[in-house]
């Protein structure tokens, strides 16, 4: 604990972290797809000599235009702000670790933005020779930006070899890079293509144009979708067995108590991305490409919606599957390395290692603050007071002594880190729990009864 710790109640630090990066995932895998849409469709459109889809297009690249440069840039300085206040020292190690990767991300996107700005202002400025070159310059960099920051992802979930040799391009192209870096590229160009159907989908409905462009569009989503199905399959293929074993898990109904409400949701959430994939590929060559006329702007909306909702699952997939690291076996969500509960007793001191703690704490506020609330929040998302109403203080203590155990004793390991601490420590974080679950209770008027009655819920 080397950082002063940002204390987010209700929805917690996790969900902060999460609705900023999934913001910014939705709008990034939009901004990419354009990336290449654009261009593409640009490419085709001067070949075949089609102003009409010329024209279509200046309209259609503004969208992109503040899509990436207004929401996409501002979306990821705050990702930055949220990952570095909520997460220091995986943060830190990130950037230790990636320097490079970090600069080069940087120079990429910068082109991005600036290609494209010329891109759309040069529609009527510049030669079509130019300006095609430029946009071809958009796409490549766009890409580049996914490329680049792809590593990182991955290696968060899929270190591989690194975890022994700490080489760094084992690290960078790790067993999850390639699949990835496809499952993305292929959901950026369906993002684009989506959208684009959908803007298309407004036209007039008899009109020629409009059903070329839902047969070009749909010539794009209808392989895409194809492709995404198998690769979604090779990207789960190539995770680490014990990931696999608590995906699996969830949908067989396997794995301990603690774990098994959780993975159920992951699991069915992987399921749904899946499905998702599938039934969006159909629905798209069924009423797009076989009847563009019937292919009604609601119909467009409800695909747009699955592309998004198929982003949001499959990005809490992946920080589900992390669970208990952040980087996996490497450092634990908490912020407390792996090494660190490996080489030493976890029956040392935790809270003398803190550098920063919160001013005016008790040492059981200390300890959760350092060892929980990464994970849990009091009273809000994944609560302790629901998960430990009806025990008391020393059955508390009995459920922290075994988060202490060893692997083979601690049902827990796979969802939580292990707990790190004295005796006396132990005791100061048992008391300091059942004592503020029992002022959430009496604040919100339950009694003994009611509340072990609602924890059965
Ligand atoms: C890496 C994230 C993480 C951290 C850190 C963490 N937990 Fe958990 N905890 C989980 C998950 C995931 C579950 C299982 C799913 C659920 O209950 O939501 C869980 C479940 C629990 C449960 C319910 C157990 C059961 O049998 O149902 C308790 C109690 C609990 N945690 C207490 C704690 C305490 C106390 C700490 C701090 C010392 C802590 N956790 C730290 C992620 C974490």
């Amino acid at each position: 604990m080397d950082y002063p710790a940002w204390i987010v109640g209700g929805v917690g630090p996790g969900w902060v972290i999460g609705l900023i990066a999934t913001f910014h995932v939705l709008i990034s895998h939009f901004a990419v797809g354009g990336g290449i849409f654009l261009p593409v469709t640009e490419a085709w459109a001067r070949k075949n000599n089609r102003d009409d889809v010329i024209d279509f297009l200046k309209k259609f690249s503004k969208f992109f235009l503040i899509l990436t440069n207004v929401f996409g840039a501002i979306s990821g300085v705050g990702i930055w702000w949220a990952i570095g206040l909520i997460s220091p020292q995986a943060t830190a190690s990130l950037i230790r670790l990636f320097t490079f990767v970090w600069a080069a991300e940087w120079a990429v996107f910068l082109v991005e933005i600036i290609s494209l700005i010329f891109y759309y202002y040069g529609w009527e400025r510049m030669k079509p020779a130019t300006h095609q070159a430029v946009g071809w310059i958009y796409a490549v960099t766009a890409w580049l930006s996914l490329f680049t920051i792809n590593g990182i992802l991955t290696f968060m979930l899929t270190p591989g070899g690194w975890a022994e040799s700490g080489s760094f391009f084992q690290g960078y192209f790790n067993p999850g890079f390639w699949p990835s870096l496809i499952v993305r590229t292929l959901v950026c160009i369906a993002c684009a293509g989506i959208y684009a159907t959908f803007v298309i989908s407004k036209m007039d409905e008899k009109s020629k144009f409009r059903k070329e462009l839902l047969a070009y569009t749909s010539s794009w989503l209808v392989p895409v979708y194809v492709l995404l199905g198998l690769s979604l399959l090779w990207y789960f293929s190539v995770l680490p067995g014990p990931i696999m074993e608590s995906l699996l898990s969830g949908i067989s109904g396997g794995v301990g108590a603690a774990a098994q409400g959780n993975m159920m949701v992951v699991s069915r959430i992987a399921l749904l991305c899946l499905v998702a994939t599938v039934t969006t590929g159909l629905a798209f060559f069924v009423s797009a490409y076989l009847n563009p006329r019937e292919f009604t702007i609601r119909k467009s909306a409800i695909l747009l919606a699955s592309i998004a909702i198929f982003v949001t699952s499959f990005e809490y997939t992946r920080e589900m599957l992390r669970k208990p690291y952040v980087i996996r076996d490497f450092m634990f969500s908490n912020g407390v390395p792996l090494k660190a509960t490996m080489e030493q007793p976890l029956e040392r001191s935790f809270t003398k290692e803190m550098r920063f703690k919160p001013k005016d704490s008790s040492l059981g506020e200390q300890m959760f603050v350092g060892q929980c609330m990464s994970c849990h929040t009091m009273d809000g998302y994944r609560s302790l007071s629901k998960r430990l109403s009806g025990r008391d203080s020393e059955s508390i203590y009995q459920l922290l002594l075994v988060m202490q155990k060893s692997p083979e004793e601690n049902p827990y390991h796979k969802v939580m880190p292990p707990l790190i601490g004295t005796e006396e420590e132990l005791r100061a974080l048992s008391d300091y729990l059942y004592e503020s679950i029992k002022s959430i209770e009496k604040e919100k008027g339950y009694t003994g009864s009611n509340a072990a009655h609602a924890a059965s819920h």
